[in-house]
């Protein structure tokens, strides 16, 4: 349950006693937050196709001493995100943390979403039942859970391409802006029962997907773009996850927060006169 924090002090960031749940716990930046929500205090449900992977992020918890679970799910399906829900329940007794966290990053599909004309049905879809289909089932599910406990915070990952378009991933980019009004209307519906609900919009994280994805001459030209000196990190996205989950945010809901060392802050022309300045 979150309670709006009267003084500040380290506790109001403490997630001590939270039970939380992160999709896509087994790579990247699920595996970052699970990491960062176990050392915040909480109990992880580390949820994820990959079930090797997850049980071994729920490893490495429970070896720095925190307590987690490994679940594997699928989340095309709808009985697998019911059954996830359930055992975060069963085994840790509630859900107050949840991070909509997985895409479907599989290399051929993010390869085959590219021109709109070339789109095809079956890819769109892919793209929609994953990144945005399971995160509303898994609110539906998770939400009554929360309720019983006086609230809780729900998190989705987003991305910078949901809020921008681009030469390529339409299919991706679409899910994602759909997971921003998800995200609004999840705030809107349940926020007087407690629930808060946000987005983070990544912006380039180095990360397997990432790798597996984006060639090496696009990721140079993602570190020109952004403000900072380096690329963002998944423990960039899990600090901000911490936060949103924690009593420091209590007043902080309904919002599409971006967390992309400011690739969408600035002229759209900056790398190319940043160029001409020598
Ligand atoms: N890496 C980036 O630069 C970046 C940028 C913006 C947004 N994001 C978003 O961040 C999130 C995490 O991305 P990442 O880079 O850490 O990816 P990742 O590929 O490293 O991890 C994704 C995880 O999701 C799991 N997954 C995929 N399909 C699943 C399914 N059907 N059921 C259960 N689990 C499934 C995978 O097994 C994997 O462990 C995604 O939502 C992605 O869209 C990433």
């Amino acid at each position: 349950m979150t309670s709006a924090a009267t003084t500040i002090g380290p506790e109001t960031f403490s997630l001590a006693g939270r039970v939380a749940l992160v999709t896509g716990g087994a790579s990247g930046i699920g595996r970052a937050t699970c990491l960062a929500l176990a050392a915040s205090g909480a109990s992880v449900v580390v949820a994820d196709l990959n079930a090797a992977g997850a049980r071994k992020v729920a490893g490495e918890i429970e070896a720095g001493g925190g307590r987690a679970h490994a679940q594997p799910v699928d989340l095309a399906e709808e009985a697998s995100i019911a059954a996830m829900i359930e055992a975060s329940v069963r085994v840790f007794g509630g859900l107050d943390i949840l991070h909509n966290n997985a895409a479907d990053s599989d290399p051929a599909l993010m390869a085959a979403d590219g021109a709109i004309v070339e789109l095809t049905a079956e890819v769109w879809d892919r793209n929609m039942r994953i990144n945005l289909r399971a995160p509303m089932l898994g609110c539906k599910y998770a939400i009554p859970h929360m309720i019983c406990r006086g609230g809780g915070s729900i998190i989705n990952t987003s991305s910078a391409s949901g809020l921008t378009g681009d030469v390529v991933r339409a299919a991706y980019a679409a899910s994602k802006a759909g997971l921003g009004s998800l995200t609004q209307n999840v705030a809107v519906q349940y926020g007087k029962q407690g629930i808060r609900c946000n987005a983070i919009a990544p912006g380039v994280i180095s990360t397997p997907a990432l790798e597996a994805n984006v060639p090496k001459a696009a990721v140079e030209v993602y570190v020109e773009n952004t403000l900072t000196p380096r690329l963002g990190r998944p423990e960039d996205i899990a600090a901000v996850v911490v936060f949103l989950a924690s009593d420091a945010a209590a007043f902080v809901t309904g919002q599409i927060l971006s967390v992309d060392g400011g690739i969408l802050s600035h002229h759209t022309a900056m790398a190319g006169i940043r160029k001409l300045s020598g």
